[in-house]
């Protein structure tokens, strides 16, 4: 990781630029990177301090990154960074930008403009909100990410719907995510102080990231802070690019990914729907070596038995044919799944075969991630969405 500027047009992969991220983003390739998420200044324009009933003053954003003269100035701004993303969106990519009833809506509109298509906006409830101090207002418990694809027509982005559907215990996952906001040791301290002002936490990026991206994704973000994306995106197994203009920002971002140790190729493995899946015929199993021929196969109980052929076919008594044909036969089924029925020993211990076809889609997911270098256009986990009516 470096935080040298970008060189050449290369992509400056797993690495942080210290810059402005409209010249940073103008700088690379165009249709190079699979996701951007972004956590944009959000023009709070507090005029005053905050200050708590007793009189203490609130940790507040008032940093002068924050600071626009105008509406006017943050929507050219805003104008200016969007447009830079876009060019440099894969046009089967996707952008995340998160932001609070300040900036939202102007983002919103601007994001219209500029073509982006609207997929959803996702509201994260902060189960662990600020108080409003004075009482004058709702508790502000909430902020808005806008989803979109790159425009209208480019719609094969990715969503990764199962594996949301399973990380809410099979409900479908809905478009309101309840999350604390960073605190504890998540959240960031130098000499004491809090790091950053507005450091999300992994959790939402966790969410953001697993949804909308394969394994071996570029995810960029050009309002790093405290490098929350880089983070989450390592230890997905995900590549970064972050741009970020305060260099103790920088400093603390590049320490924290440093430490962060990422999943195990073989747990990144999501659940797809079938559709997606790869296909394994069962020969694929015997060719690899992973069964022998004359393996000796049987189900859960032990009730049945068949040996394995070198064709990938299996023979049990009165029956041969596919796993799938002799499981069956010898139940006096019409139908059943072999990959589910059928159990080899493994050192006296009974396993599924489906053991070994995971395992070799996990390789064949392998084989299929190229380096960033040599990214083809795109892969699976794509979705073309019906068409949206109001609910
Ligand atoms: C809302 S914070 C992002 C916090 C981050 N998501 C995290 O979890 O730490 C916005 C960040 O954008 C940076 N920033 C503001 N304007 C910028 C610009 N034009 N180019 C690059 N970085 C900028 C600020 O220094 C600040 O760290």
């Amino acid at each position: 990781m470096s935080d040298g500027s970008v060189s050449g047009r290369s992509l400056p992969v797993d690495r942080i630029v210290l810059g402005d991220c409209i010249a940073e983003m103008n700088a690379l390739p165009p249709a190079s990177v699979d996701l951007i998420f972004a956590d944009p200044p959000y023009n709070l324009q507090l005029s005053n301090d905050l200050r708590r009933p007793n009189d203490s003053k609130v940790d507040a954003v008032d940093d002068h990154w924050d600071k626009f003269a105008s509406f006017d100035d943050y929507d050219k701004f805003t104008r200016a960074w969007l447009g830079a993303a876009r060019r440099i969106l894969k046009d089967d990519g996707a952008l995340w930008v998160i932001g609070s009833y300040h900036n939202i809506f102007r983002v919103g509109a601007i994001l219209q403009e500029l073509g982006f298509w609207i997929l959803n906006d996702v509201v994260w409830r902060k189960s662990n909100p600020m108080p409003n101090f004075r009482g004058k207002r709702f508790t502000n418990a909430h902020e808005t990410l806008i989803w979109c694809a790159k425009s209208q027509e480019q719609r094969a982005y990715t969503f990764n719907y199962n594996a949301m559907k399973v990380l809410n215990d099979d409900l479908q996952m809905r478009s309101d995510w309840v999350l604390p906001i960073c605190s504890g040791n998540e959240r960031l301290k130098v000499g004491g102080e809090k790091a950053h002002t507005t450091q999300k936490p992994e959790a939402l990026l966790y969410r953001v990231i697993l949804s909308s991206t394969e394994i071996g994704d570029i995810v960029l973000d050009p309002f790093f802070g405290t490098g929350t994306t880089g983070a989450t995106a390592k230890r997905l197994g995900r590549h970064f690019i972050g741009i970020e203009r305060e260099r103790k920002y920088v400093d603390v971002a590049t320490e924290r990914i440093r430490q962060v140790v990422p999943v195990a190729a073989e747990d990144l493995q999501i659940t797809r729907s079938k559709r997606q899946e790869p296909r394994v015929p069962f020969g694929r199993v015997v060719e690899s070596g992973l069964l022998q021929p004359g393996q000796t196969l049987f189900d859960q109980s032990r009730r049945y038995a068949a040996r394995v052929r070198a064709d990938g076919s299996l023979v049990a008594t009165d029956f041969s044919g596919s796993i799938h044909r002799v499981a069956a036969d010898l139940q006096g089924l019409s139908a059943c799944n072999g990959w589910t029925f059928w159990y080899f020993d493994a050192d006296g211990k009974a396993v599924s075969i489906d053991v070994l076809r995971q395992k070799l889609r996990a390789e064949m997911a392998a084989d299929d991630k190229p380096t960033p270098a040599k990214r083809p256009a795109r892969r699976s986990g794509k979705v073309t969405p019906m068409p949206r009516r109001p609910a």
